[in-house]
C-alpha cells in the first residue's frame, strides 16, 4: 500500500463542508449498507447531521443496517444529562434516522468500572470489524477525540484527562452553571489510525492554526491530528476561514 498525504479540499463555508461530507458518508452506505461510522459530537458537524436527517427524510440514506460508534463520551455523564453526548447525538441524529438503537454505540460515561468499560468498547469496535470511515474534528489545540496533547499515537480507548482549555470550549453544550468534567472516554489514535477511510472536518478561523499544524507540521504528539499525516486515506474538508493560513491541494473547490 503506498501511503499518501492527508488531501485537503477547501469549500466556501460550513455549509458546503456539511453538504460534501454528507456525499461521502451517502456514497459509502449506498455502497455498503452495514457500514460501521465513527462518529464526534461538538459545533462542527451540526450541519452535517442536519443535512443527513433531511437526506433520511428525502429517501436518499438508509441507515437501516449502519453502525456507529461515537468517539468519546464525559465521564459522569448518563445518557439523559444535557450535556451528555448520547443524548446529544440522540437529539441531532438517531432519533431523526432509522438507525437502531442496537446499533448506535457511545462509552457508558457512569461505568463503574472505566478500565473495564473502555477495554469492552474497544472490542466491540474491534469485533464490528474497525471503522469504514471514522468523522472527525479538531481542537483549536489539535486534540481529535479526546486524544489532548502528549497523547501516545499508540492509544486504545482510554479515559483522558480534559485540558481546561477543551472543557471551556465545550461550555456551551452545557446548561448554565453546569461545568464540563473534566476527565473523558475516548477513542485513541491507534483505533482511529486503523479505521479504513477518515474524513477531518474544519470550519471556522479559530481552527486554521491546529489545521495548519497538523497537516503542515511535524508528526508529534504534541499535536494529535498531526497523526494523520500517517494514514493512506485522509481526506480533509475545511472552509475557506478554517484554510487561510494553507495552500489547498488540486480538488480545491469553491471560495
Ligand atoms: C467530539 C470530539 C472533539 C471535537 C473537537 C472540535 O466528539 O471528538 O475532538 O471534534 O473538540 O469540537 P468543535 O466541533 O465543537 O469545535
Amino acid at each position: 500500500m503506498t501511503t499518501s498525504p492527508p488531501v485537503l479540499e477547501v469549500v466556501r463555508d460550513a455549509a458546503a463542508v456539511a453538504h460534501a461530507a454528507a456525499d461521502e458518508i451517502q456514497e459509502l452506505i449506498t455502497g455498503r449498507p452495514a457500514a460501521v461510522l465513527a462518529l464526534p459530537t461538538g459545533r462542527t458537524p451540526l450541519p452535517l447531521y442536519a443535512e443527513l436527517r433531511r437526506r433520511y427524510q428525502a429517501g436518499h440514506i438508509d441507515f437501516g443496517q449502519v453502525q456507529t460508534f461515537n468517539l468519546d463520551e464525559w465521564v459522569g455523564l448518563g445518557p439523559d444529562h444535557a450535556g451528555s453526548y448520547a443524548r446529544f447525538m440522540r437529539e441531532q441524529l438517531f432519533s431523526h434516522v432509522n438507525l437502531r438503537p442496537e446499533n448506535c454505540h457511545l462509552p457508558n460515561g457512569l461505568a463503574p468500572d472505566l478500565a473495564a468499560e473502555c477495554a469492552a468498547y474497544e472490542e466491540l469496535i474491534q469485533r464490528a470489524g474497525g471503522f469504514g470511515l471514522a468523522v472527525l474534528g479538531i481542537g483549536r489545540n489539535g486534540h481529535i477525540g479526546f486524544n489532548e496533547p502528549g497523547t501516545p499515537f499508540d492509544s486504545r480507548t482510554h479515559v483522558a484527562l480534559v485540558t481546561e482549555e477543551t472543557r471551556e470550549a465545550n461550555r456551551w453544550s452545557f446548561p448554565p452553571g453546569v461545568d464540563p468534567p473534566d476527565r473523558a472516554i475516548t477513542v485513541g489514535i491507534a483505533t482511529l489510525l486503523e479505521a479504513e477511510r477518515i474524513l477531518l472536518l474544519v470550519t471556522g478561523a479559530e481552527k486554521a492554526a491546529a489545521l495548519e499544524r497538523a497537516l503542515r507540521g511535524p508528526v508529534d504528539p504534541l499535536v494529535p491530528a498531526s497523526a494523520l499525516q500517517l494514514h493512506p486515506r485522509v481526506r480533509v474538508i475545511a472552509d475557506a476561514a478554517a484554510a487561510h493560513h494553507l495552500d489547498a491541494d488540486a480538488r480545491t473547490r469553491g471560495g
